[in-house]
């Protein structure tokens, strides 16, 4: 499916949320981000804008790798990485369910409207703390329900009919048919953190953003897995 919706997929990124999902990946870059951070990984990273706004923003000797499992994204991703002034990305084919990446060895793991998709959240969430060192840092972008009524009778009559019909007709039908309903199967922003928690993440936090259409999470690894 992703491979399907690889060519349009930025152009309608833009278009379908009126350039916001670039606020609220630069928001997520600077949120997450530490001075210190060496090694930053971004899982399910599709055409890389998150991979490459990290690049800006991180150390010059900060190694940043952008991890897929669907190679017609990766090469979009490298087409935009290599116009890039920035510093180079690392571009990787790879399951986020089985990271070719050795344990404790990430400082920072990044994963934007990615892990709603992934088969088992709870598997993803065990091999990104796997990955991670101790102290190492998640942050999770993903789309949320807003969860206030008013916003929602705006809102969804919007993300449930006009974004499937604006996806089928620019892109692939049946992709953006599945994008709202897998939103609203998603734990919501709550419980995503308690699953994080339950998972070996400390010092969960989590925003709504932009009315609770989407929500940032971060949390850190504890040095020790809660038995
Ligand atoms: C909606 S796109 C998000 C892309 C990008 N992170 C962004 O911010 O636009 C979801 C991406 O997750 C990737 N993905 C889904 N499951 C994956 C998995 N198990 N391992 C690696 N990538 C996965 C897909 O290939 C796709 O590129």
């Amino acid at each position: 499916m992703f491979g399907e919706i690889s060519d349009r997929y930025d152009l309608l990124n833009r278009l379908l949320s009126a350039g916001t999902d670039v606020a609220w990946r630069n928001l997520a870059v600077r949120e997450a981000l530490r001075p210190s951070d060496r090694r930053v990984v971004d899982l399910a990273c599709g055409t890389g804008d998150l991979a490459l706004a990290l690049r800006r923003k991180a150390h010059p000797a900060c190694t940043v790798v952008g991890m897929d499992f669907t190679a017609p994204m990766l090469r979009i991703a490298q087409r935009k990485g290599a116009r890039n002034p920035a510093g180079s990305v690392h571009w990787v084919e790879g399951d986020g369910l089985r990271l070719p990446l050795p344990s404790g060895s990430v400082d920072l793991v990044t994963i934007a409207f990615g892990i709603r998709n992934m088969e088992s959240l709870e598997g993803a969430l065990r091999e990104i703390h796997r990955v991670l060192r101790p102290g190492g840092r998640l942050a999770v972008l993903e789309f949320s329900r807003p969860g206030n009524k008013l916003v929602e009778t705006l809102y969804y009559p919007y993300f449930l009919h006009v974004l499937p019909r604006l996806g089928a007709l620019i892109s692939n039908r049946s992709a953006y048919l599945y994008l709202p309903q897998s939103v609203l199967h998603f734990p919501g922003r709550r419980e995503l953190a308690r699953i994080m928690k339950r998972e070996g993440f400390g010092r969960v936090r989590h925003c709504a953003l932009s009315f609770g259409i989407a929500a940032l999470h971060i949390g850190d690894k504890l040095p020790e897995r809660p038995s």
